[in-house]
């Protein structure tokens, strides 16, 4: 029997088959992700680089060698590997556990290929088990907090040593609970509508192309690419 640890590590190397020599890569965030800077580090001489989606992946990559390029100085990119929180039969994402969703989005939004890399317990019927993270702006954050009440979720401001989370972005996060999405991108277009939402972490609009899924018995593909 793996352990989870070792599902990741080697989910993180079977992503590797993906990189493309030659050319930037996008980088996620979270510990599946950190599996995939060590394993990318075995690759530093063929690739240029990597645009990353958070402080701390930025700190993993510079730490084992590899250049990273602000998201401004790059105009595509043909791969992005990250993790999720929970992935749907569809690619529909729940991501954000980590607080990086907004960049995670946004790099995502430049690559050609979203590689999802997970273990088998992300993979779920419908999103919603796992809390919705939102980036919001503080003062919004009451308000959202009331929306998300009159759709049946209970959503509270994430907290870090007995303080608000402050992300990358100088924002806060709520995480939301109590929802079954059945409709992801209806549900990510509505709440991008509310005023002092920064980014919901329901990626639908930008879901995965690809999943790799870890499980005891090897890697899983799950190709969304015509769905
Ligand atoms: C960070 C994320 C992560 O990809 C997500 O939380 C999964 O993390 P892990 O690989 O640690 O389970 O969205 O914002």
């Amino acid at each position: 029997m793996l352990t989870q640890d070792e599902l990741k590590t080697m989910v993180g190397q079977a992503a590797l088959q993906y990189v493309v020599s030659g050319e930037l890569v996008g980088v996620g965030t979270g510990s599946t992700v950190n599996k995939f800077i060590e394993a990318l580090a075995s690759l530093r001489d063929r690739i240029p680089g990597a645009v990353s989606s958070s402080e701390a992946s930025t700190q993993r990559l510079r730490a084992v060698g590899i250049r990273v390029f602000d998201c401004n100085e790059v105009e595509r990119l043909s791969v992005y590997v990250d993790g999720a929180d929970e992935i749907d039969p569809r690619g529909y994402m729940i991501k954000g556990g980590g607080a990086a969703l907004t960049r995670e989005k946004i790099v995502a939004a430049q690559s050609d290929r979203f590689v999802c890399i997970a273990d088998e317990s992300k993979l779920v019927g419908t999103l919603g088990h796992f809390a919705v993270p939102v980036e919001v702006i503080p003062m919004a954050a009451q308000r959202i907090i009331r929306q998300f009440g009159a759709l049946g979720g209970m959503a509270v401001v994430r907290q870090r040593d007995g303080v608000p989370l402050v992300t990358d972005n100088g924002q806060h996060i709520i995480d939301v609970s109590g929802l079954q999405i059945a409709d992801p991108l209806g549900f990510e277009s509505t709440v991008n509508q509310w005023p002092g939402v920064v980014t919901v972490g329901v990626f639908a609009h930008q879901k995965a192309h690809l999943c790799l899924l870890a499980t005891h018995t090897g890697i899983r593909t799950l190709d969304f690419s015509a769905a």
